[in-house]
């Protein structure tokens, strides 16, 4: 793992904006896996400014997503279909973009489907990951064995509780996902995954010099033979 430290959030999010840029600049026809949650935020912004900008076209090129929620409704703000489509597919002109579905009434053909599209569409070119703060990638928690392609998962007291902060105090926070597998993150051709904030810098360290363990999922990236993680100095602290 190429790992690369910048002063701030900002630097980590123009660096990463740059690696997708130059994935599209380079394949128009590229399969984008794509994250939720604070992190590709920034990332997102840039993409929609240098597209504003006629410097990226994305007509050609579509998206996968890690993850949604199970039980929410699509058009619910806090869905992750929803997050998506006001960070950054209102703003770009992708082809196709895809979310695995988290309300079907067959769950396990849902997860079927998802790999299926995925693999159709001939594989993730590069993939962006957040990093959760116990050291999940996509909704695939700490566990005893490496998850292999899209499943439903249980998220753990920890996750619910990052993930509160998108929530209205009233409103229950999900505990179930549907996220793609470890499995299908590592087949991605190229990973970048993004940290910011002091409360990520365990994961980090775990995921870079510790154990490639399933009990820290993101640890399993120090096997992927082209994965950059950028991360800011916070983040970064104890590597
Ligand atoms: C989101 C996802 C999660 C997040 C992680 C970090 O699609 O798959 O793994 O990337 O929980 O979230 P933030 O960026 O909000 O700290």
């Amino acid at each position: 793992m190429v790992v690369r430290v910048f002063e701030s959030p900002e630097q980590v999010s123009t660096a990463c904006a740059m690696l997708f840029a130059s994935q599209v600049i380079s394949n128009p026809r590229a399969v984008l896996g794509l994250a939720t949650g604070s992190s590709p935020i920034g990332t997102y912004q840039q993409l929609i400014n240098w597209y504003n900008e006629d410097i990226l076209d994305f007509s050609e090129a579509t998206s996968f997503n890690l993850d949604e929620y199970v039980g929410i409704p699509e058009s619910n703000e806090c869905s992750y279909h929803c997050f998506m489509q006001n960070q950054l597919f209102h703003g770009i002109n992708l082809k196709a973009s895809y979310l695995p579905d988290g309300n079907s009434k067959d769950m396990r053909g849902a997860c079927r489907n998802y790999d299926k599209a995925i693999k159709k569409a001939g594989g993730i070119d590069l993939q962006l990951l957040g990093i959760g703060r116990n050291g999940h990638i996509g909704f695939n928690e700490p566990s005893d064995a490496f998850s292999f392609g899209t499943q439903v998962v249980t998220l753990t007291p920890s996750t619910i509780d990052a993930n509160r902060r998108f929530f209205d105090e009233h409103e229950e926070v999900p505990s179930m996902a549907i996220s793609m597998g470890v499995g299908t993150i590592m087949a991605s051709r190229r990973v970048v995954m993004i940290a910011m904030g002091d409360d990520k810098q365990d994961a980090v360290y775990g995921a870079v010099k510790g154990p490639v363990t399933p009990h820290l999922p993101a640890s399993i990236l120090q096997m992927h033979q082209d994965c950059i993680l950028l991360c800011d100095r916070k983040a970064a602290a104890q590597l």
